[in-house]
C-alpha cells in the first residue's frame, strides 16, 4: 500500500535520529521543537538550515561551494540523482564537472559485479581531493548501499566517506547533510524498506525539453538472477493525479517529451487504493497539453496487456518504441529465470504488437551465460533475436549476484564459453539491427533535436519517435524542437540525415 507521508507519523528510528542529531542553537533554544514532523515540510526546513550554513561558509571562503555527482546504473538512478541535485542546488551548492568539489556523491548500481568494481575503483581518487580540501563531504548512496556487506566495507575501508544512505531515503539528503555539517560525524542511514512516496521536493533536470517521471518504485518480480527487488524494495505506484500534476508542471516549463519510469510499468497502479491500469495512466498523460511525446520504460512481457497495445496504437503521442526485455530465447531457461513466459508466448506478443503497429521499433535486454545455458539454449536465443527483429539489444554477460537464487544454481557457465557466445550474439543483433535500420532509409521522419553532436559541432543529434538516433546539419536553434529530417544514410544503429525543407 502506498502511504502518503502527510498522513504518516515518523517511526522510532527517525525520532531517535532527531534526538541525537539536532539540539541547541546559539541561543540555547531546543530547535527540535521547530522541526516539522511531516514531509516534505521537514526536508524544506533542513534545506533552509543547510542553506544558512553554506552561506556562512561561502562568506568565510570568499567563494561558492560546489558539488559533483557520479551516477551509475539505470534511469531510476539517474532520476534519483536529479532529485538529489535539486536538493543540493536549493541549499546553494553549485554543480561542477570535476570531482574536486566541496560535496561529492556516488549514486551506485549493483546489478552486475563490474558495476561495483567500477565504483570502488573510482572512490580512491576522492581521497586525494579530500586531503587537499578537508572540509569536503563525500556521500555514497544508491543500490549498492542497500547491501549490508558493502556498507560494512565503506565503514571499514573507505573511512573518508562521510554520509551513506540508501535507495529508500534519498529524500532525506538535506537532513543527513545538516547532521553531518553540524556534527562532522560519519552518518549511516540505510532503510531496509519503505512505504513512503514523498512528493513535492525539488528536482534538477539535465535537459529543459525532456524529462523522466517516476510512476512507480521497486519491483515484485524476483527474476532469479536479479538483485533489483532486494535493493529497491516492493512495488509502489505513485497516485495518477500526482503524476499528471508533475507532467503538467513540466509542460509549463517547456518539456515536450516525458519518459515514464518504472522497473515494470505494466504492473503500474495495481496496488493503489483506487487501481488504475498503466494504459489508463498513459491516456491521462496524453491529455496534457504541450507534451508531444510519451515514452516509458521498462515493460515486462508477462504483464503487457491488449489494452496497452490498443492505447499505444491509437495514440499520436506515445512513441513507436517498446523496450521489451526477453533475457533468453530458451523456454527452459526462462523458467529458471522466473520470467513467467515461454519463447512462443513472447513471439506471439511480438506478432500482436507488429500487427497493431507496423512501424514499431522493438528493443530488448539479453543475458548470456545464465546457469545451465547449453549451446541449444543459446541457439534459441539467436533464433528469437532473428524472429523478433530487434532494432537493438542490450546484451549482458550473466553476473552472479549473491543473495539471488541463480547464484546457487548448478551449471554456472565458464567465462570463456559465455564470452564466445556473447560475440556470436552481438553479430546477430548487429545484422538484424542493420536490416531494420535500412527500412526507413530515404524517409522523412519527425525528430526531436536534442544536442550538439559530440563528434561534429556543426551537426545536431536527435531522436526519431522510434528512438533511433539521427545526426543532421543544423544550428543550435533547433534544439528542443521537433523537426522533419530526411534519413539519407543508414549506419546500423543510427542515421545521417538532412533537415527537410518541406
Ligand atoms: N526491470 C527491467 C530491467 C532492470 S535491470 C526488466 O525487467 O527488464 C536491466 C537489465 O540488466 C535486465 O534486463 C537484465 O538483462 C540485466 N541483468 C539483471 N541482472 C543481471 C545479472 N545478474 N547478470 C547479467 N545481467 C543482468
Ligand atoms: Fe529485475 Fe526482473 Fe524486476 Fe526487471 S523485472 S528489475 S529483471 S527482477
Ligand atoms: Fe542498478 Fe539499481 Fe538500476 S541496481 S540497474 S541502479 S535499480
Amino acid at each position: 500500500m502506498t502511504i502518503n507521508q502527510n498522513d504518516t507519523d515518523f517511526n522510532q528510528k527517525e525520532n531517535d535520529m532527531n534526538q541525537k542529531g539536532i539540539n541547541l542553537n546559539q541561543n540555547g533554544i531546543d530547535i527540535n521543537e521547530h522541526v516539522p514532523k511531516r514531509e516534505p515540510q521537514r526536508q524544506r526546513y533542513f534545506m533552509s538550515r543547510c542553506k544558512e550554513l553554506v552561506q556562512a561558509k561561502e562568506r568565510e571562503l570568499g567563494r561558492k561551494l560546489t558539488f559533483h555527482d557520479q551516477t551509475f546504473g539505470c534511469q531510476m538512478n539517474f532520476k534519483d540523482s536529479e532529485k538529489l541535485n535539486g536538493i543540493l542546488e536549493e541549499i546553494g551548492y553549485v554543480p561542477i564537472d570535476s570531482e574536486d568539489a566541496d560535496f561529492v556523491y556516488y549514486n551506485t548500481c549493483t546489478v552486475r559485479e563490474n558495476a561495483n568494481i567500477r565504483v570502488y575503483g573510482r572512490l580512491g581518487t576522492l581521497k586525494t581531493y579530500k586531503k587537499k580540501n578537508p572540509q569536503m563531504i563525500i556521500a555514497m548512496c544508491g543500490c549498492m548501499m542497500q547491501e549490508e556487506e558493502e556498507v560494512q566495507k565503506v565503514k571499514d575501508v573507505y573511512q573518508f566517506v562521510d554520509i551513506v544512505f540508501g535507495t529508500h531515503n534519498i529524500f532525506k539528503l538535506a537532513e543527513l547533510l545538516y547532521e553531518c555539517l553540524t556534527s562532522r560525524a560519519r552518518i549511516f542511514d540505510v532503510w531496509e524498506k519503505t512505504d513512503l512516496i514523498i512528493e513535492d521536493l525539488p528536482s534538477d533536470r539535465k535537459l529543459r525539453f525532456k524529462a523522466g517521471v517516476n510512476i512507480m518504485f521497486g519491483c515484485n518480480n524476483f527474476c532469479s538472477y536479479c538483485i533489483v527487488p532486494y535493493v529497491r524494495g516492493r512495488e509502489r505506484s505513485r497516485k495518477p493525479e500526482d503524476i499528471v500534476a508533475e507532467v503538467e508542471r513540466l509542460a509549463r516549463e517547456g518539456v515536450v517529451e516525458v519518459m515514464l519510469l518504472g522497473q515494470n510499468v505494466n504492473s503500474y497502479g495495481k496496488n493503489l487504493e483506487h487501481p488504475v491500469s498503466f494504459a489508463q495512466l498513459l491516456q491521462m498523460v496524453e491529455k496534457v497539453e504541450g507534451i508531444e511525446r510519451i515514452r516509458f520504460m521498462t515493460s515486462h512481457p508477462k504483464d503487457l496487456s491488449d489494452e496497452l497495445i490498443e492505447v499505444m496504437a491509437a495514440s499520436k503521442k506515445i512513441c513507436r518504441h517498446l523496450h521489451l526485455p526477453v533475457q533468453s530465447g530458451s523456454t527452459h531457461l526462462l523458467k529458471l529465470m522466473n520470467r513467467h513466459y515461454t519463447k512462443e508466448q513472447y513471439l506471439e506478443l511480438v506478432q500482436k504488437l507488429r500487427e497493431a503497429m507496423p512501424d514499431l521499433s522493438l528493443t530488448t535486454d539479453i543475458i548470456v551465460g545464465f546457469p545451465g545455458e547449453t549451446e541449444e539454449d543459446f541457439q534459441e536465443t539467436l533464433d528469437i533475436v532473428r524472429k523478433a527483429e530487434y532494432d537493438s539489444a542490450f546484451t549482458f554477460l550473466y553476473s552472479k549476484r549473491s543473495g539471488t537464487p541463480a547464484a546457487k544454481m548448478e551449471g554456472q557457465v565458464p567465462d570463456a564459453v559465455a564470452y564466445e557466445r556473447f560475440g556470436r550474439l552481438l553479430k546477430v543483433v548487429g545484422e538484424t539491427a542493420r536490416e531494420r535500420n535500412a527500412r526507413l532509409l530515404g524517409k522523412t521522419e519527425l525528430v526531436l533535436a536534442e544536442e550538439i553532436d559530440e563528434k561534429d559541432a556543426s551537426m545536431i543529434t536527435g531522436r526519431l519517435s522510434n528512438n533511433n538516433v539521427v545526426h543532421f546539419k543544423a544550428d543550435t536553434s533547433v534544439i528542443g524542437k521537433i523537426v522533419p529530417v530526411v534519413l539519407e544514410e543508414a549506419k546500423g544503429f543510427y542515421y545521417i540525415g538532412r533537415l527537410s525543407d518541406g
